[in-house]
């Protein structure tokens, strides 16, 4: 557990170790980071790319009447603009979430921009890295970031079950939830020193050192190669479907704009059936449908159906790049 969080801090340059706690996952990161920041009559600032990990948070705070929100809508291709941001900062502005790339289109948020704006009114930053951790640098110092959140399945190749938040010092969240930590036992309350205020109960310590060694490797490997590769797959999927008539691809269609995610339609034909015979007949895995974030399909217009979304990692090749695009052709075609 020591050496995962040692590795973890090295990687998204945190300073003290000790400021990151591990959860189970980034919605329990969310959660944290959420309910354990706001107060009654705190006002809220996201955008309309959000995940439900953050939307529903958010929401159920909103329907008991504690705190109020404001949804910034991005451009139909998820990108979001930072002057719409300013404008929408209130004198009890508190916190401003943003996912640092959309899980439904890959779209690369502004975080830095954003944190120099949260620095200047004193407002709090919660970045959702669920999509950008382990394939992406992330810089909580350099980016300003207040309270970053992330998942150890996803980029981080770690398992199931894992995750964590990182909180910068001086922000004191209210804990989630109080119980043994294995320190200060004779305080009857929650003890103040972190890691072990946000970590009552047994750690998923198999599930930590399986992440610390995919972490390790990732360190090993280097973050700029794994982006580049990222960078140059997800830019031949790109190429390979600007040239299927029959197939609509959402987002910002630049591979540096955004992560190796990329939403697709393929006209007449359901996203669901597309991913179907992709499997069954290709044997190439992906996923279709909303992705647990129904107000980013709202922006882009596709929430009744939802999307085809097809996730790159560094373990795919050009060859897999050539037999997908082949593939979504054949389908297109009919
Ligand atoms: C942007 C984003 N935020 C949050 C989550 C939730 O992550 P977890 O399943 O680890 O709670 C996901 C997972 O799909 C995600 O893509």
């Amino acid at each position: 557990v020591y050496e995962t969080r040692r590795d973890l801090a090295r990687l998204f340059g945190i300073r003290d170790a000790s400021r990151l706690v591990f959860t189970h996952n980034a919605t329990e990161a969310l959660n944290l980071a959420i309910k354990g920041a706001l107060h009654m009559g705190d006002h809220v600032v996201t955008s309309s790319m959000e995940h439900n990990a953050v939307w529903r948070c958010l929401r159920v705070l909103e329907a008991e009447g504690l705190i109020s929100v404001t949804p910034v809508r991005c451009a139909p291709d998820g990108s979001l603009d930072v002057q719409d941001i300013v404008s929408a900062l209130r004198p009890n502005t508190r916190l401003m979430v943003f996912t640092h790339a959309s899980n439904v289109t890959g779209t690369l948020m502004p975080i830095g921009e954003l944190g120099q704006i949260a620095r200047e009114r004193g407002v709090i930053l919660l970045v959702d890295a669920a999509q950008t951790a382990g394939v992406y640098p992330v810089d909580v110092e350099g980016l300003s970031v207040d309270l970053l959140a992330f998942t150890g399945h996803k980029g981080l190749l770690g398992p199931q079950g894992t995750g964590g938040l990182y909180i910068r010092e001086g922000i004191n969240l209210r804990p989630l939830k109080e119980g043994g930590t294995g320190s200060e036992s004779t305080l009857e309350h929650q003890p103040f020193t972190l890691p072990d205020r946000y970590e009552a109960g047994t750690l998923n310590v198999p599930g930590i050192a399986g992440l610390g060694a995919a972490v390790r490797f990732i360190l090993d490997e280097g973050l700029e190669r794994i982006r580049e590769r990222e960078v140059l797959l997800t830019g031949e999927v790109l190429e390979g479907l600007s040239q299927i008539p029959a197939i609509r691809v959402y987002g910002p269609q630049d591979a540096r704009r955004q992560v190796g995610v990329v939403s697709i339609g393929v006209q007449g034909v359901r996203p669901g059936e597309v991913a179907y015979v992709l499997d069954e007949v290709y044997s190439i895995n992906v996923r279709a449908g909303l992705h647990c974030s129904p107000c980013a399909h709202r922006t882009i217009g596709t929430l009744d159906q939802g999307t085809l979304r097809i996730s790159l990692g560094y373990f795919n090749s050009r060859e897999h790049v050539e037999d997908l695009v082949g593939a979504l052709g054949e389908i297109a075609a009919g």
